[in-house]
């Protein structure tokens, strides 16, 4: 991509061959580092170089390795119609014919196409006084030919009075300045590995532009030139413009595919194709969900964290699934609240709690009751391992008789509103029940047994607050799954019952996908957010587990957005499959560094840096290094904190009558910095 500078050289941009040539030859030293270093003049003061001095200097220049001894290819053939680069043929092609009318971000195909190619654009501005004479020129010709025809008494010529129209707006439009005229020149270069792929490489890129009415020719005789055209030195030495004005030039811009900016939402970066910011609303896209990959370390909970800061600010509400302890620190500073789950914790979730007030089809009589009644099923089955299909219909009906002791029945309207029973009341039912006991004894682990406690009472957490956290770290590795399905339930019984816009975050959801129950349930929930205006992100180190579950592929499927971040080279072959990557995007995604990765969202691919302010980092990071520091200055203020309270006591011990008039003034900051 070249743009000539804005002031076109004499001649109208044209410079004479040898001026050109001169200009290019030095343009290309400086680019390539071949400008003589030694200039093998004698300096100031000193005797003049010998003929051997100089010719001694010559070699020593000649020795030293430049760019140009590193990047040049091993030989060159110029063919008529092609160049041989080493083992490449390539072709350059110069577009010799537009179309009346074309349409912004008309070269987002040829941009998108996944082939080797260079695409150079010429952009010369032409002096607006001299087109502005001749365009009077040209409007007194076409009046006079019109009068002349009406002299005649012959009928009207209707292009003559289109070509008029057209030459009048233009000069209106350049004579208020809302338009300039430029020379545009555009050239493409294709790279290929023989003849018959170049062949049929040039037919692709003829037809994607002649689609448009974009016509190229192969730049016969002039492949040489045309190949240097294209190369990132800003020479054109084709010289195949045509003229356009302003607002057909601007439809060229080709970094249209890899642009993401809209004029609300957060900033999730900066863009590194062109350094614009990457700043959208993933609520505007056809669902909210995203899925974020990568392998450990490379950024997933930060980017998440950052996210769901700057979302919070839009008044959007945040769920959290945490299984490390590691959104404590954010949750702590935006006045979330965090719920531990575990043994010790108060916290308790009864997973029969049935939603209230849910709305349309599913406040059906019957239809809640069902809806809970399968979620129970898959719970259950993930707690009891698998079911013969006996069992399965025993269990079904079980659960069916557990809601009825409650009266709660499918006939029964607003069932949320009775309490719900517990697992207890289940144990016994299956107790009871012929062909249950099995199942009844292993749920008793959950009831009386080393998990008693958490799952079996009644429910005791409140939700209303922006931020919830569920924090399942000191679960034991087993239970991680049961509870994360269960405060997944307890979170969509919510969430479907109040309307608000929200965010459900699910760190390492491969906890949920290694087991077929607990996958098809996030998978049902994931399908079907976006009508409760929810949007979930499921954040995972390991995309083949991510993929082998066969609810993964779904998953992504019905996620907007997905980020993926720093990739391992063993597990990017199959992210590229999955995602449809170009080499390029495989490579980059390999070489990415700490908080860089693609964004998709739809069919629009970014790379993207995500960036945090300071203090953001602050709250969200887990380096050890930075964790251990925050401590260390929190300690040191809460020391400093201290101190004053210190001297506070001092004086009052010494001198009553001094201390009086201190006291309150030492005190009172301290105080106030506090709360
Ligand atoms: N965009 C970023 N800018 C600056 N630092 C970052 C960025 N992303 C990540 N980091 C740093 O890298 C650390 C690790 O990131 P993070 O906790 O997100 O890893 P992760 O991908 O979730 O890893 P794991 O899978 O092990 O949980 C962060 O605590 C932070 O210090
Ligand atoms: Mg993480």
């Amino acid at each position: 991509m070249a743009k000539k500078p804005e002031t076109p050289p004499p001649q109208k941009s044209i410079p004479a061959p040898e001026q050109k040539a001169q200009q290019k030859s030095s343009l290309l030293d400086g680019l390539l580092g071949l400008e003589a270093k030694t200039s093998g003049k004698a300096q100031e003061g000193e005797a003049p170089l010998t003929k051997e001095e100089k010719e001694a200097l010559k070699h020593y220049d000649e020795g030293i390795q430049k760019m140009l001894d590193l990047i040049a290819p091993a030989a060159m053939k110029v063919n008529t119609k092609s160049i041989i680069l080493n083992d490449e043929y390539v072709r350059t092609f110069y577009v010799y014919n537009w179309p009346n009318f074309i349409y912004p971000n008309w070269l987002s195909q040829l941009v998108n196409f996944d082939a080797k190619f260079e695409m150079a654009h010429f952009i010369y501005p032409s002096d607006n006084k001299a087109i502005m004479r001749m365009l009077r020129k040209k409007v007194t010709e076409i009046r006079s030919s019109i009068r002349m025809l009406e002299q005649r008494g012959i009928v009207r010529d209707p292009t003559l009075e289109a070509a008029l129209q057209d030459a009048e707006e233009l000069r209106d439009l350049l004579a208020r300045g809302q338009e300039k005229l430029f020379q545009f020149g555009m050239y493409v270069t294709i790279y290929a590995e023989d003849e018959l792929h170049l062949k049929k490489l040039q037919t692709d890129i003829e037809s994607i532009l002649g689609g448009k009415l974009v016509l190229t020719k192969p730049a016969m005789f002039q492949m040489e030139h045309g190949w240097t055209s294209t190369l990132p030195l800003c020479l054109d030495e084709l010289e195949i413009g045509r003229n356009m004005n302003t607002e057909s030039v601007s439809t060229s811009f080709p970094f249209s595919s890899s642009d993401f900016t809209q004029d609300r939402g957060i900033l999730y970066g900066i863009n590194r194709h062109n350094d614009s910011l990457v700043i959208f609303d993933r609520f505007t896209l056809p669902n909210a969900n995203s899925n974020i990959f990568a392998t450990s370390g490379a950024g997933k909970s930060f980017t998440a964290k950052m996210e769901m800061l700057r979302y919070l600010m839009l008044g959007v509400e945040i769920l959290v699934i945490d299984p490390e302890n590691e959104y404590t620190n954010l949750c702590e500073a935006v006045g979330g609240s965090f719920i531990p789950l575990s043994i010790q914790s108060p916290f308790r979730i009864n997973p029969f709690d049935l939603p209230q007030a849910i709305r349309g089809e599913e406040a059906a009589a019957g239809e809640t009751l069902r809806a809970s009644v399968i979620n129970l099923h898959g719970l259950f089955k993930l707690m009891l391992g698998t079911l013969s299909p006996t069992e399965d219909g025993i269990l079904d009906k079980a659960i069916l008789d557990t809601y009825a002791l409650r009266n709660i029945t499918f006939e029964t309207k607003s069932p949320g509103e009775i309490p719900p029973p517990t697992m207890h009341d289940l144990v016994d039912v299956l107790m009871t029940t012929e062909g249950g006991e099995d199942m009844a004894k292993t749920l008793q682990k959950y009831t009386e047994g080393s998990f008693a406690g958490l799952f079996d009472k009644e429910t005791n957490v409140e939700l209303d607050n922006k931020m919830i956290v569920f924090q399942i770290r000191d679960l034991e590795e087993q239970l991680r799954p049961i509870a994360i399905y269960i405060a997944l339930n307890f979170l969509w019984n919510r969430i479907r019952s109040e309307f608000k816009q929200r965010l459900l975050v699910i760190d390492e959801a491969w906890n949920l996908m290694q087991y077929e129950d607990s996958a098809r349930f996030l998978y049902g929930i994931v399908k079907r957010a976006r009508k409760y205006y929810l949007g979930i992100t499921t954040i995972t180190q390991d995309v083949d587990d991510f993929v082998e579950s066969p609810y993964g592929r779904p998953i992504i499927t019905n996620s907007s957005l997905q980020i993926l971040m720093k990739q391992s080279p063993a597990t990017v072959d199959s992210l590229q499959k999955l995602f449809y990557l170009t080499d390029g995007e495989k490579y980059l995604l390999v070489n990415s560094d700490v908080g860089q990765g693609i964004l998709f969202a739809g069919y629009k691919h970014v790379a993207i840096q995500m960036i945090a302010g300071p203090e953001e980092t602050a709250l969200i990071t887990t380096k050890p290094q930075e964790v251990a520091a925050q401590a260390a200055k929190k300690e040191e203020e809460a020391a400093a904190l201290a101190t004053p309270d210190i001297q506070e006591e001092l004086p009052a011990s010494e001198d009553v009558a001094q201390s009086e008039e201190s006291i309150p003034e030492v005190e009172a900051p301290p105080e106030e910095e506090r709360t």
